[in-house]
């Protein structure tokens, strides 16, 4: 088969990683918010900062190292996006889903998705490890909007089983073997950068929604059109607008009684990164334990 694209921009990326990697991924990882720290875990044998990839869209955020470690896990060869780049930064969502076609065309037919995200689905706590079973896209544009490309994949792609289930059942194992409690749900995208409001989070609870975040989804869709194997795993960094504790036993400051520290953010990026990091090991256990079972099980 011919593995080229023909866009332009992803002929020239891919050319260029393989003149520069030593390895071709079967498994794409994309680390989250204050998750790269599963990094440690690979035996890295090439890092590629995004900065170096023509045309390779940069990721501005704090906490997303931007690069991409080309290494193996035991005796897998993974390809680990450390980083991602997300809508909220000004990037098209063909630009933000380039990273992960990229990974595509190089040769990983599975991919697994990771992120922070605030949770809102019965019974979830911060710390907590969620697998995503489904998504809700529909409140971010569409990436496969625009001329299809038929090297990349159909026109109108199923959606039916976005998050594959023998690799759902692959890290339900994994999270067995390891010890990790997992939680189960739905993870629904929107585009932020602003946080939700406690309405918000309501309607997308009614919805079915369990995690809310600003990425991902988008980032499945492309990969389902390629016809790569998804699976997701959010860490439920922190309970969504209206959800938190303090905010449900403070009713006071919702009838306007002032209360001491009302004025302070509730929810901020550096306590996402926090309880992203707090829960880095146990993640990161579940993520090395899922792939070990990916290549033992050679779920292709
Ligand atoms: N909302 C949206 N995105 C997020 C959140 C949240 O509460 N936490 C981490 N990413």
């Amino acid at each position: 088969m011919n593995n080229t694209p023909e866009r332009a921009d992803l002929a020239a990326a891919s050319g260029f990683l393989r003149k520069n990697v030593s390895l071709l991924p079967e498994v794409a990882v994309v680390l989250g918010s204050g998750l790269g720290g599963f990094a440690d875990k690979v035996d890295v044998k090439d890092a590629v900062p995004y900065s170096d990839i023509p045309g390779f869209p940069r990721s501005t955020v704090e906490g997303h190292a931007g690069r991409y470690l080309f290494g193996y896990m035991e005796d897998v060869p993974v390809v680990v996006m450390q980083g991602r780049v997300h809508y909220y930064e000004g990037y098209s969502m063909d630009q933000v889903v380039s990273p992960i076609r990229l990974m595509g065309i190089l040769g990983a037919g599975k991919l697994i998705l990771t992120n922070a995200a605030g949770g809102m689905g019965e019974g979830f706590d911060v710390g907590d490890l969620m697998l995503i079973k489904d998504h809700i896209a529909l409140f971010v544009p569409n990436p496969l909007i625009g001329p299809n490309d038929e090297f990349l994949g159909k026109r109108f792609p199923d959606m039916s089983r976005v998050y594959d289930p023998a690799l759902l059942d692959v890290v339900r194992r994994a999270a067995e073997k390891v010890n990790v409690e997992l939680k189960e749900g739905v993870y629904v995208q929107l585009t932020g950068p602003s946080l939700e409001t406690p309405a918000e989070i309501r309607l997308l609870q009614k919805l079915g929604g369990s995690a809310v975040g600003m990425s991902t989804a988008c980032e499945a869709i492309a990969a389902r059109h390629m016809g790569m194997r998804v699976c997701g795993i959010s860490c439920i960094t922190n309970m969504a607008a209206g959800l938190q504790k303090e905010e449900r036993r403070d009713s006071d400051s919702a009838r306007g009684t002032y209360v001491e520290g009302e004025d302070e953010d509730i929810l901020t990026h550096e306590a996402v990164q926090e309880a992203a990091m707090a829960a880095g090991e146990r993640f990161s256990a579940l993520l090395s334990e899922s792939i070990r079972e990916i290549s033992v099980f050679r779920v292709s």
